[in-house]
């Protein structure tokens, strides 16, 4: 039950947060006082937040795609953009009867939870991390009997190989010299793991494009996002893995995702 508060309560929140810098001060107050059940608790989310700790690390969940995807300190916190991504995924799948979904780099899982309650019809979605606490996180927000931890494919079960028609893959993308330069927050709170991509940001793009045509099943689609800079080059990287590849924009959700397609009969 959310904690009762007067005005004058709520205003003494909003004052702490925009003295710590937070810029949506007063959206934040109500998510902290909806979510702290006793006033012990709100002072420790408080705490917490004034000292730079990410808002949803603090609430234990972030908003993605309508939902509330649990997110545990130290696991990658769902961006909004990413959104775009995941439509694409169910535009590509509109149709289709029980398709088979991995979200490979899952995280908290997101993507695949996202896919789960915004496709028409059943999906077996599958999900994997190299990351411990992602996974543990991920299998909360999924069926956690279908969430592996391991490097990339190292970690799916070999019967998925060659039946893949959907591989959703939010890799690492950030360059490794644009580390420094991100928020405090992500840097702190956001393994290194999750958010470098080497010296082009494309390192582990390259890995997934290289094993996508082993795991993809005929006409399957594999979907990244990069930086606007990077698509081009993330394209071409699909095209020498024998994938065909497009770039699709949103300014909407600021994003850009490549989309690779698997050939089918003698294409492949
Ligand atoms: C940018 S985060 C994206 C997380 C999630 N897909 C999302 O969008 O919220 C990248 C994720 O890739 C994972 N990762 C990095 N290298 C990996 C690898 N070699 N194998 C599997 N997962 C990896 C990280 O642990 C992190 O959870």
């Amino acid at each position: 039950m959310p904690l009762a508060h007067t005005a004058a309560d709520e205003a003494a929140v909003v004052a702490r947060l925009r003295a710590a810098g937070c810029v949506f001060a007063e959206e934040e107050a109500a998510l902290l006082l909806a979510e702290a059940a006793t006033p012990a608790a709100l002072e420790r989310m408080l705490t917490q937040r004034v000292d730079g700790t990410p808002l949803e690390h603090v609430l234990g969940w972030a908003a993605f795609s309508g939902l509330r995807i649990q997110v545990d300190p130290g696991v990658f916190v769902p961006r909004r953009r990413t959104e775009f991504l995941v439509e694409q995924a169910i535009t590509l799948a509109s149709g289709w009867a029980a398709p088979v979904v991995v979200d490979l780099c899952c995280g908290s899982g997101a993507l695949g939870a996202a896919f789960v309650a915004g496709f028409a019809g059943t999906a077996k979605v599958f999900a994997a991390d190299i990351d411990a606490a992602s996974v543990a996180c991920a299998r909360r927000n999924l069926d956690p009997a279908r969430v592996y931890q391991g490097d990339l494919y190292d970690a799916l079960p070999t019967a998925l190989r060659g039946r893949v028609q959907l591989l959703l893959a939010n890799t690492p993308y950030v360059p490794s010299d644009a580390i420094a330069t991100m928020p405090r927050e992500a840097r702190l709170h956001e393994g290194t793991a999750a958010l470098d991509g080497g010296r082009d940001g494309l390192d582990v793009q390259r890995r997934v494009a290289s094993g996508a045509r082993d795991w993809l099943a005929p006409g399957g689609h594999l979907l990244v996002e990069a930086g606007d800079d990077q698509a081009p080059v993330a394209a071409a990287i699909f095209e020498h893995a024998g994938l065909t590849a497009r770039i699709v924009s949103s300014e909407e959700w600021d994003a850009t995702v490549v989309i690779g397609t698997a050939g089918t009969g003698e294409n492949r």
